[in-house]
């Protein structure tokens, strides 16, 4: 038995493909077979594979059928987190999820999911993306600040939904967490944050996020072994389409 995580699969089997480096770059090229042939040498049925977001283009749950499906008929049990692409999921309705795919695929907001004796605890999360406005080396010299307070609001809800988890998790006497959001836990500006707070606060033991696309942003978070807590980036472009084992 052991936990894998990967995200941002960004399927497309019904919807148009949106995203520019998804039609050019080489390691989107037909991610869609990789990933399965990847999944189905690696997991086993007993296994778990959290998916951290963006899994699908379509807008609707009509328009992700194929695309939940496709994940679905992949080896192991699944558990979704919300990306800020996922159209389909609706933040207030995520019971009606579970409901409909019970047995098929699992959905984290508001709740957790058990992993031996891990909670599983997640949000969408959230982080400022500016714009920034750079000078002419590229330095940021300053940035939107309208956005900014936008996006302030957006980690506040975020953080109570991830609170909620963790207390749902608490509630049934888990002590021992791994935290999945979607987005990374500190924006660019940021060392740490009132998520990777959050996360030393429970004495979670790994924050896996995911959201950043391209060479150039891999690095834009937290990494590695930081306060206790082991940040790790899992996009599947970034991990070329190998799942991250997070725990045996
Ligand atoms: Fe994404
Ligand atoms: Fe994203």
């Amino acid at each position: 038995m052991a936990l894998y995580a990967i995200g941002d699969l960004h399927l497309h089997f019904q919807s148009p493909l949106k995203a520019r480096a998804q039609m050019r770059e080489r390691v989107w090229k037909n991610h869609e077979e990789v990933f399965r042939r990847n999944c189905e040498a690696l997991l086993r049925a007993d296994d778990t594979l959290v998916l951290v977001g963006d899994h699908s283009w379509g807008r609707s749950l009509e328009e992700c059928g194929e695309d939940l499906r496709y994940i679905a008929a992949l080896p192991g049990r699944k558990i979704l987190t919300r990306g800020n692409h996922d159209m389909f999921w609706d933040a207030n309705r995520t019971g009606r999820l579970n409901e409909l795919f019970g047995g098929r695929l699992a959905f984290l907001q508001n709740n957790y999911f058990r992993y031996g004796d891990y909670a599983l605890v997640g949000s969408k999360g959230h982080c400022f993306e500016g714009p920034f406005f750079l000078d002419a080396r590229g330095r940021i010299v300053g940035w939107d600040e309208e956005a900014e307070e936008r996006s302030k609001r957006l980690v506040e809800r975020e953080l109570k939904r991830l609170r909620v988890s963790f207390e749902a998790a608490r509630a049934d006497g888990m002590k021992k967490f791994i935290v999945f959001l979607h987005y990374p836990p500190t924006s660019i500006l940021e060392e740490d944050s009132a998520f990777t707070r959050m996360a030393e606060e429970y004495g979670a033991e790994q924050l896996v996020y995911a959201h950043s696309h391209g060479e150039s942003r891999f690095h834009d978070s937290v990494e590695g072994e930081k306060n206790g807590v082991l940040y790790s980036l899992v996009s599947g472009d970034y991990r070329r389409w190998q799942p991250l084992k997070l725990l045996d």
